[in-house]
């Protein structure tokens, strides 16, 4: 039996449009996605809308539309975005579905039956942009006397009766926890974070609204609706079939890999580890928080006017290319400053010079020498050993990178052997050996085939598209891309397609 991987990404809120930064968080999962199937896993790949809460209220009642009404609009945007940005979700959920209702209803169940809810009354600040409560201590005051969060989301005082969860009860046992799974939170720096903030100490939870109506009803308790963030949390669950412990996809609980921006980081290795465990679940294996993209040194931000739209991006500049920046320019985990000359100076460098040049360098000598047909590897000098050696270690060495989320590490490795692969082509000079020795010139010809196999091979779930057209390019039929096939060579006299530059240099229009 192939082994599970669940992985998730955020679910977005639905006031919003989907920007770079959705995007951002998406791809990355996919990336892993895509690399966990080649590996010979069984995944499980979640995306979807986070619906319901004041703040998607509000955004209804601005648009001047009910809620739902306003929320299958918006969902579909982030529909769109998935499909855009070529995602290979298994799944999409959003929270206003029956499944879910029925999920979180039955997790409150549970959490009561269990002793961990009490109904109390809330009085303090709660900031709707971040659907988030706040302590006196934390907010500061803007000049014109406005109260605001940390985050600079502005807050505002709610007294309400409101059910409680006793996350009070869960300081020592989450400590505990994140001692004996030291892997659990990721970067490092976040961790500590975390585990400052708990021993902080951890205050009871309030998890219900009775101020408005948009959300899940409080079981046996019409006038409430659940907390934004317990009903949202609670999605990464539903789909995996809860509460129905006979459904095919239970088997993938406990989720592998929640992706998280830094922002709401707490909320998944605090509060949803605390809710998992009082219900009787396990809790999830890893929560990564990545850092925010700036644009041109700034904050994205509708009044600054600087939204960057990814389905824009990819029409300008390819998705492939886009995909590739955003997991190659910053290390993943730091915040990053989006620019356009940086994402067209890795499309020539990198894409086009680096990675286009070899493949169609190669493959253009081996229509032009070979006959369009893979020629057989010849006796193996020092050079071609050495080459080839580098690209079987990719997967070894990729599988480590991806576990821990650093594509960076991962991309970089793929192109030292890039760029050994064209130190070795101008060092075999195989268009000088045409004329001297064609045995050899073959020879050569092959291990660069093979080489680009590898690479084209493990770059497959960074860009799928140019991956999969080189590797049609190379003769490898499609039941032939996984990791494990790179132990089987290609067949000698293998026919090989008529070359194409998979990588155009991206030459910026005047004006
Ligand atoms: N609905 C909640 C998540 C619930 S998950 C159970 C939410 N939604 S969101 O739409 O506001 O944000 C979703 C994700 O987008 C977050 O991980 C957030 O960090 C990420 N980003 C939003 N803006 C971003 C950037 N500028 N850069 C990178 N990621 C950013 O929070």
């Amino acid at each position: 039996m192939k082994p599970k991987y669940y992985i998730t990404t955020p679910i977005y809120y639905v006031n919003d449009q989907p920007h770079i930064g959705h995007a951002y968080t998406t791809i990355a999962c996919d990336v892993l996605a895509r690399w966990k199937r080649l590996d010979g896993f069984d995944v499980m790949f979640l995306t979807g809308t986070d619906e319901h809460g004041q703040k998607v209220e509000k955004a209804a009642a601005d648009a001047g539309i009910p809620p739902q009404e306003f929320t299958d609009r918006v969902s579909v945007h982030f529909r769109d975005m998935t499909a855009a940005m070529g995602i290979s979700n298994d799944d999409f959920i959003r929270t206003t579905e029956p499944r879910h209702v029925a999920s979180c209803q039955e997790l409150w169940r549970r959490l009561q039956a269990n002793g961990a809810i009490y109904l109390g009354g809330y009085e303090g600040w709660y900031a709707v942009r971040d659907e988030a409560f706040y302590d006196e201590g934390e907010l500061t005051t803007r000049p014109d006397g406005t109260r605001v969060a940390p985050t600079g989301a502005p807050v505002e005082w709610v007294v309400e009766p409101s059910y409680f969860f006793r996350l009070s009860a869960w300081q020592d046992k989450l400590l505990e926890f994140y001692e004996s799974h030291p892997d659990f939170i990721a970067p490092a720096t976040r961790r500590n974070e975390v585990l400052g903030f708990v021993k902080g100490g951890l205050k009871d939870l309030s998890i219900s609204r009775t101020s408005f109506k948009w959300g899940i009803k409080v079981p046996g308790d019409d006038a409430h609706v659940m907390y934004v963030w317990l009903d949202a949390l609670t999605n990464y669950i539903t789909a995996a079939g809860f509460p129905d412990a006979d459904a095919e996809n239970w088997r993938f609980w406990p989720a592998d890999l929640h992706m998280v921006g830094k922002d709401i980081l707490r909320f998944h290795a605090v509060f949803w580890p605390a809710f998992l465990m009082a219900a009787g679940l396990a809790p999830p294996t890893r929560v990564f928080a990545h850092g925010w993209w700036l644009i041109e040194g700034e904050k994205m931000s509708k009044s600054l006017g600087n939204v960057v739209k990814p389905a824009d991006l990819v029409e300008k500049y390819g998705l492939d290319p886009v995909r590739y920046f955003l997991l190659r320019e910053v290390p993943f985990g730091n915040d990053g400053d989006f620019s356009r000359r940086a994402l067209i100076s890795r499309m020539n460098v990198e894409l086009a010079n680096d990675l286009g040049n070899l493949a169609q360098r190669s493959l253009s000598l081996l229509a032009r020498n070979c006959e369009g047909r893979l020629p057989p590897r010849g006796p193996a000098t020092e050079e071609d050993t050495a080459i080839l050696a580098a690209a079987e270690a990719l997967p070894g060495l990729l599988r480590g990178h991806l576990d821990r989320q650093a594509f960076g590490d991962a991309l970089e490795e793929v192109w030292k052997v890039i760029r050994a692969g064209n130190f070795y082509i101008d060092q075999q000079a195989p268009w000088a050996l045409r004329k001297t020795d064609t045995v050899r010139m073959a020879a050569v010809l092959r291990v660069l085939a093979d080489v680009l196999r590898g690479v084209a091979t493990v770059l497959q779930p960074f860009m799928p598209g140019s991956m999969g057209r080189m590797l049609d390019q190379l003769g490898v039929p499609d039941d032939a891309r996984e990791l494990a096939a790179l132990a089987s060579p290609l067949p000698d006299g293998t026919v090989l397609p008529t070359p194409q530059g998979v990588f155009p240099r991206f030459v910026e229009e005047a004006g």
